[in-house]
C-alpha cells in the first residue's frame, strides 16, 4: 500500500526499538544476538519511508541511562553501532537517505564519532528521507544541555534573558534542523517513554505495540501508520 499521496499521513515518525533483549531470551541467546536482529531491521524500516510518505524517521538506538548496562552489552552495543555505519553508509547514500545523530557525542568513544562526523558528511545533500540516529541521546539531558548552552549566550552578552522563549530555546536543542515528532512508536509493549524527545514530543500521538524491535517489519510498520490516519489532533483547540 502506498501512503505518498495521503496528506494524512505522519511527516515525522520517532521510534523507540525496544524488545531486543526479549527478543534475544525467547530464543535462548545472549542479549547482543537480539541487538544484532534489530539493527537488520532498521534498514527495513528506512527502505519503506518513502512509500509510507514518512519524510523523517528518528530511531532511538541508545540512551543516556543505557549505560547501566553491563559492560558486556554496552561495548557490543559501541562495536554493533560502528559496524552499522561502516555496512551501511553506502546503502544509505544510495538511497537519498540523510543520516544526522543527535545526542551527547563526549561519552562515545572517537572512533565512533568519526564515523558518525563522516556519515553526515556524507550524506549531507540527501533529501529524500531524513534519518535521525539518537546515540546517547537523553530528553533531560539534551534540555539541560541546551539551556547550558544559553545560559553561555546571555552571560557574554550576545542573547538577553528576555529572547528566551521556547522557539529560542528549540533553536539550541539537538533537534534544531527536525520538525517535531507527529506519531512515536514503541514497541515491546511498555507504555512509556523513557526520556526520549520530551520536548518535542509535546502533541505527538503515541502508538504502543506489542511486537518485539526485531520482528517489526514494514508490514507491521505500515498497519501502524494506516491507523494515524483515523486520528484527530486537535493541538489544545476545539475543532469545528
Ligand atoms: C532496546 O532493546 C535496544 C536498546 C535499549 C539498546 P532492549 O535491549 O531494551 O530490550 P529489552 O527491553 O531488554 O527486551
Ligand atoms: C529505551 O529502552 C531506550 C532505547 C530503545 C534505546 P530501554 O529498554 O532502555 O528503556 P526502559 O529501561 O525499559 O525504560
Ligand atoms: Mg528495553
Amino acid at each position: 500500500m502506498t501512503r505518498t499521496d495521503d496528506k494524512t499521513g505522519p511527516n515525522h515518525v520517532a521510534v523507540i526499538m525496544d524488545g531486543n533483549g526479549r527478543w534475544a531470551q525467547q530464543r535462548g541467546r545472549p542479549r547482543l544476538f537480539g541487538h544484532h536482529a534489530g539493527a537488520r531491521r532498521v534498514r527495513e524500516i528506512v527502505r519503506a519511508c518513502p512509500d509510507e510518505g514518512v519524510k523523517y524517521l528518528t530511531i532511538f538506538a541508545f540512551s543516556t541511562e543505557n549505560w547501566k548496562r553491563t559492560q558486556t552489552e554496552v561495548s557490543g552495543l559501541m562495536a554493533l553501532f560502528r559496524r552499522y555505519i561502516m555496512r551501511e553508509a553506502k546503502a544509505l547514500f544510495d538511497e537519498g537517505v540523510r543520516v544526522r545523530f543527535i545526542g551527547d557525542r563526549i561519552k562515545l568513544d572517537d572512533k565512533l564519532v568519526r564515523l558518525m562526523d563522516n556519515l553526515e558528511m556524507f550524506t549531507a545533500d540527501n533529501d529524500k528521507v531524513h534519518l535521525t540516529i539518537a546515540l546517547n541521546y537523553g530528553g533531560r539531558d539534551e534540555v539541560t544541555r541546551a539551556a547550558q548552552r544559553l545560559a553561555f549566550e546571555v552571560e557574554q552578552g550576545r542573547l538577553s534573558y528576555k529572547d528566551v522563549d521556547a522557539e529560542t530555546l528549540s533553536k539550541f536543542l539537538d533537534t534544531r534542523f527536525l520538525p517535531d515528532p507527529d506519531l512515536v512508536i514503541r514497541t515491546s509493549g511498555e507504555a512509556r517513554i523513557s526520556n526520549f524527545l520530551l520536548w518535542q514530543s509535546a502533541y505527538a500521538e503515541y502508538e504502543f505495540i506489542d511486537t518485539l524491535w526485531p520482528d517489526f517489519t514494514k508490514d507491521v510498520f505500515a498497519q501502524v501508520l494506516s491507523g494515524y490516519g483515523k486520528r484527530e489532533r486537535r493541538f489544545g483547540a476545539v475543532l469545528a
